[in-house]
């Protein structure tokens, strides 16, 4: 199917659309419903594979907010890694391993997710690297038969942006970012991610596996029932419209209660969009755009049955009240709560071996997606 993201994207038609996709969501016929088999989380094989495509796709670093000046770096263990990205330059972006180039020590300080730095110092024989990840310096370099110390660098990973955001890839071979992203690209870029900031950073462990994590964030089916304390009553499932684009998707969430979510911006919702739209980044990234504020979330496995939850809030600059950006991010906080509780007590079920196959609404097509793009970058 083409995509047309763009008409996707237009407020004049979304009601119309949303009520044609209402009509569509009618009852399925059994031999349409959906199913995925309950060993895509639990078995080992199928794991070892995922993670082989983690190391070779896209992943967030940080907003490019982030990285505005010369010298501003984040620092994160990324699936077992320590990677490193700064501002090398004006307009440059550079990513490495901080994994010193001599015998392994820790490049940077361990403690700073994020600041500012000239040089990155190994704290094991002080050999130093400039914010390219070249060596800079190293005591005594008379004493080692390799004097060429301009060939010697940390290892690099590749660094690319796009609207707003940083991405780093492991894999020397990757597509381009641009490429990669397709048509959920020009969603993102549509979200204008300059115009919010950052307020809130968190990241965590939930005992679950990635799939589990992730597909709480992607699932608008459970929005009233687990959150009917929390983010009930906002979208609207039922006119939920999808479009896939190769392994990743683009939902537009139509916002039932626009006049709720316009309460937070100064001037209302104007002509922007009453809707969340929701991009979805394979394997794991969910960027969702609201009017107010976006989210910037994904999960990370650290083995089959243990994930980082990584999740960014941004808040509209027009709101300036501290008050109100506080309470917008407990709101966010208190929903994402409730899925880190959930998670652990569905793997544990998964676990048991009572469950073989899970059945799917055809509202939860991205859940099903998530499986099948996975599978097909398998080959
Ligand atoms: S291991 Fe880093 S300076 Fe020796
Ligand atoms: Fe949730």
């Amino acid at each position: 199917m083409t995509i047309d993201i763009q008409t996707f994207l237009d407020p004049a038609t979304l009601a119309e659309r949303s009520e044609e996709e209402r009509r569509r969501a009618a009852r399925p016929s059994p031999d349409e419903a959906t199913f995925i088999d309950i060993s895509d989380y639990l078995d080992e094989d199928f794991y070892r594979r995922e993670l082989a495509v983690f190391r070779r796709t896209w992943h967030l670093a940080c907003t490019s907010a982030e990285l505005a000046e010369v010298g501003q770096f984040v620092r994160w263990d990324f699936m077992g890694r320590p990677v490193i990205v700064t501002r090398s330059g004006p307009g440059t972006l550079s990513g490495f391993y901080g994994v010193c180039a001599h015998r392994g020590g820790p490049v940077g300080d361990l403690e700073l997710g994020s600041g500012s730095a000239r040089r990155f110092v190994c704290p094991y024989h002080s050999w130093s690297y400039d914010l390219r990840g070249r060596l800079a310096g190293r005591p005594s370099p008379e004493h080692f038969p390799d004097s060429a110390d301009s060939n010697i660098r940390l290892t690099p990973v590749q660094v690319a942006e796009h609207a707003g955001l940083v991405w780093i890839n492991e894999s020397p071979d990757a597509p381009d970012l641009e490429s990669w992203l397709g048509s959920v690209g020009y969603a993102i870029q549509n979200g204008d991610i300059g115009a919010y900031s950052l307020e809130s950073h968190r990241r965590y462990q939930v005992d679950a596996n990635w799939k589990i994590s992730t597909e709480g964030g992607i699932d608008t089916y459970h929005i009233d029932h687990l959150h009917s304390r929390t983010a009930r009553g906002i979208l609207d499932n039922a006119g939920t419209l999808v479009q896939r684009d190769g392994p990743h998707s683009t939902a537009i969430v139509p916002i039932t209660r626009p006049e709720l979510v316009g309460a937070y911006l100064p001037g209302g919702l104007g002509d922007r969009l009453p809707a969340n739209v929701q991009c979805w980044v394979f394997p794991t990234h969910l960027i969702s755009l609201f009017p107010y504020a976006i989210a910037l979330i994904a999960h990370y496995p650290v083995a089959i049955d243990r994930t980082v939850v990584d999740w960014r809030i941004l808040i509209s600059r027009e709101i300036s009240s501290a008050e109100l950006r506080a309470e917008i991010v407990r709101n966010y906080e208190a929903t994402f709560d409730e899925d880190r509780a959930l998670t652990p007590l569905i793997q544990r079920n998964l676990e048991s071996g009572v469950l073989k196959r899970a059945c799917l609404s055809v509202k939860e097509d991205r859940v099903l997606h998530i499986h099948q793009a996975m599978i097909e970058e398998f080959s």
